[in-house]
């Protein structure tokens, strides 16, 4: 939360200390929102996430990206990728980006999240909190994603030395209705960026 620029107030029993964590910092209310973009590794999914994360700072209004790249170091640093234990890794992630949401910041949340029972968790969990989702698929060709290969990985599970890696040896549920769908081949990242810019100020999230 401090990361993103809102104080984080933290007030547990935590028998062990007896601090209170309080980060001072810069404290901005806007529209609780949520935003979830979902594709195959090498898709683009950090590229826009980070790119729309810059675009709306830039123009005042709080965003904070949540990546499979920084919770999984840190908060979900228990889970790996089988079915299980990437049901619980959105479960958390959607439960986090609520509470940002609640604390006006927009969650921007790029994540394979190759289940559709998952995605529909991440929906309810903030139709029940009454905040707005979109589901944003980077539709991009599997193919594309392995010739790309950003971090190696593809040519890994290839090979067999990554088990259970998307698109390869583990399915990918397509979204069946998201809220977007963007193309990542013959655009620029700011390109496609754009088009989910269309989709917050179409649906009044940016003004
Ligand atoms: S999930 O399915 O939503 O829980 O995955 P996520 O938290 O987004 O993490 C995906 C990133 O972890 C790397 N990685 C793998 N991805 C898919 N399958 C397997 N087995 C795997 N092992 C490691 C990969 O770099 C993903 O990041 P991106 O940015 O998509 O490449
Ligand atoms: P993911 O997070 O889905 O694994 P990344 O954002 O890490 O994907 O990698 C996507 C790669 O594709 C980056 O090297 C990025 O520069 C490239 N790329 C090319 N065109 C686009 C585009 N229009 N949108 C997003 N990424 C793009
Ligand atoms: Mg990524």
């Amino acid at each position: 939360f401090a990361d993103s620029g809102v104080v984080a107030l933290c007030s547990f029993v935590s028998p062990f200390s007896k601090q209170l964590i309080v980060i001072p910092s810069l404290l901005t209310r806007n529209d609780q929102h949520f935003h979830f973009s979902l594709g195959l590794s090498g898709a683009g999914k950090t590229s826009v996430s980070f790119e729309l994360e810059a675009y709306l700072v830039s123009r005042g209004v709080p965003a904070y990206g949540l990546d499979g790249d920084n919770v999984r170091k840190g908060l979900n640093k228990n889970l790996g990728f089988s079915p299980e234990d990437r049901e619980e890794n959105i479960r958390r992630v959607a439960e986090v980006a609520r509470l940002f949401a609640d604390s006006g910041v927009v969650a921007l949340c790029s994540f394979v999240s190759p289940f559709s029972k998952d995605r529909e968790m991440a929906r309810k969990i903030h139709k029940e909190s009454d905040l707005p989702f979109f589901e944003v698929f980077v539709d991009t060709p599997l193919n594309v994603c392995e010739s790309r290969d950003t971090k190696g990985l593809y040519k890994k599970a290839r090979e067999g030395s990554i088990k259970g890696f998307t698109g390869v040896d583990q399915v990918y549920e397509k979204p069946e209705l998201p809220d977007l769908v963007v193309k990542t081949v013959g655009c620029t990242v700011e390109e496609t960026t754009l088009q989910v810019v269309e989709l917050l100020e179409e649906n009044r999230v940016i003004l």
